[in-house]
């Protein structure tokens, strides 16, 4: 008897803790909770709107996806319009965003991760040179070239990047992410663009590197490549 109740107990936690794992936001507990920007209260994403001043342009945006993006304007030549719930405040609690991401000839959204999301991207134009990194002690790096049409998944968390290897063509995807707000963490910028600078020291012993070659890093300009 006492068996089968830690049994239950146990299917229990485990049923719950998968859950966790699959869901990356919260599930909604009603049909949607359009947030209201203008409330002052806190909490874990926004609070709802009442339902009755809801409409259809609370799950609009002319967002103009289908119009190609300067990718001139960031060094590393390419230019993602997200639309997340700061966008469309339909998308509070429903746990999903998109994203156009606009590439130069040989240019590149470099290694970024993103805390809240995992993505799935296809390619509208053009070839990607795309791939991820599982975390620690592994490391494993997975690659794929993507031609148009092909689909690619980079799972919640890791460090991914997409390349445009192509020295004369532009390259398009259009990417779904499984948050309403999944944050974007560009690795270059968070560990060598902070504000303030981390610590020479700290950086040169983490790279291995002399601690000129941190400062010099520290000097350069990184651009974001988001909108
Ligand atoms: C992205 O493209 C838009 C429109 O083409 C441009 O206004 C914007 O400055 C670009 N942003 C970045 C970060 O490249």
């Amino acid at each position: 008897m006492a068996s089968s109740t830690t049994f239950l107990v146990l299917t229990a936690l485990l049923a719950l803790l998968s859950w966790q794992a699959i869901a990356s936001d919260p599930s909604p507990l009603q049909d949607f909770c359009v947030a209201d920007k203008d409330s002052h209260v806190r909490v874990n994403g926004f609070v709802c709107k009442d339902p009755k001043d809801v409409k259809a342009d609370d799950f609009f945006l002319a967002a103009n996806l289908d119009k190609p993006r300067d990718t001139t304007v960031s060094k590393v030549g390419s230019n993602v319009t997200l639309i997340n719930v700061m966008r469309i405040p339909g998308l509070n609690t429903l746990g999903i965003s998109l994203a156009r991401i606009d590439y130069a000839p040989l240019g590149e959204n470099p290694p970024h991760t993103h805390p809240r999301a995992t993505e799935i991207l296809t390619v509208l134009e053009g070839t990607l040179y795309v791939g991820f990194v599982t975390s620690n002690q592994d490391n494993k790096l997975f690659t794929k070239t993507l031609n148009k049409g092909d689909v690619f998944v980079f799972p919640e968390g890791l460090i991914h990047f997409q390349f445009n290897p192509c020295p004369d063509k532009p390259a398009v995807a259009i990417a779904a992410l499984s948050s309403q707000n999944p944050g974007a963490i560009t690795i270059a910028n968070a560990v060598f663009g902070s504000k303030p600078p981390i610590s020479d020291d700290v950086l040169a012993k983490a790279f291995q590197v002399e601690k000129k070659t941190v400062d010099w890093l520290q000097a350069q300009f990184w651009s974001d490549n988001h909108n």
